[in-house]
């Protein structure tokens, strides 16, 4: 298997060295084409980002972003949306050029237009350099949920409960606020991307970290089709490497 493992001593390691990798891809490409990630996860990799933006002048000029999903009938300015989230700890903090900000719009009239256009705008980029992923405590990655089947481009998702309430904290802590449907890349477009990584801290995400390495390729794990894929680098922090055969 092509899958790289790095194991960190802490969640805040994990997040320096990731930021650092991103940073070193954007000074050898400076129109680096990235794709995104939300969730608690990244947190602390967007504050490294943002830091190393000002400290040592990442530059972002010319990069472009795409992020995985968002959710259905949330446009961009809701609180709750994870374009705000991004703006929050990234978008605002650092230089990239506006015009290079991609997102799926959730109050789209035409959801499965807005899907189509975004993967044509991915396309039109180029593809995604650069994929930056967390996983879901099911194994999911975007929104790519665990079922009897998988799509392979951008489509609409419904959720299942336990993702809605790991995404609770966006709307107030109340899952019943959390929408039930969302848009999301599907696994092919994910898989498309030149290279992958992947971040995942906590004894919570163990499990679905060692079957994502070490299982079957399932529907039921979609993170375990990262198998397939040439170049998927695994950053974890000690606690999420718990379950794994080779560390
Ligand atoms: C959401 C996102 C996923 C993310 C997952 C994990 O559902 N759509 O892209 O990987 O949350 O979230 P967390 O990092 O909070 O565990």
């Amino acid at each position: 298997m092509m899958v790289e493992i790095s194991v960190f001593a802490g969640a805040g390691q994990l997040a320096m060295a990731l930021a650092d990798l991103v940073a070193e891809r954007l000074r050898r490409t400076p129109t680096l084409v990235l794709g995104l990630p939300t969730g608690r996860t990244p947190l602390g990799f967007y504050r490294q980002m943002v830091r190393i933006a000002r400290e040592a002048g990442a530059d972002f000029s010319r990069a472009t972003t795409f992020n995985l999903d968002e959710f259905l009938g949330v446009g961009p300015e809701e609180p709750g949306s994870y374009r705000q989230y991004m703006e929050r700890h990234l978008f605002r903090h650092i230089n990239i050029d506006r015009r290079h900000i991609h997102f799926l719009d959730g109050a789209a009239q035409d959801p499965a237009a807005e899907c189509e256009r975004y993967e044509a705008e991915i396309r039109a980029a180029g593809g995604i350099d650069l994929q930056v992923l967390g996983i879901g405590g099911n194994g999911h990655i975007g929104f790519n949920e665990p079922a009897g089947s998988l799509v392979a481009r951008t489509h609409v998702v419904r959720l299942q409960l336990q993702t809605r309430r790991a995404n609770a904290s966006l709307w107030g802590g109340d899952v019943t606020r959390v929408p039930r449907r969302a848009l999301s890349m599907g696994m092919a477009t994910i898989l498309h991307a030149r290279s992958v990584v992947l971040m995942a801290t906590g004894a919570e995400k163990a499990a679905c970290v060692s079957a994502m390495v070490d299982g079957p390729l399932t529907t039921r794990m979609p993170a375990s089709f990262l198998q397939l894929h040439p170049e998927v680098h695994v950053m974890l922090d000690r606690a999420a490497a718990r379950g794994l055969r080779r560390k």
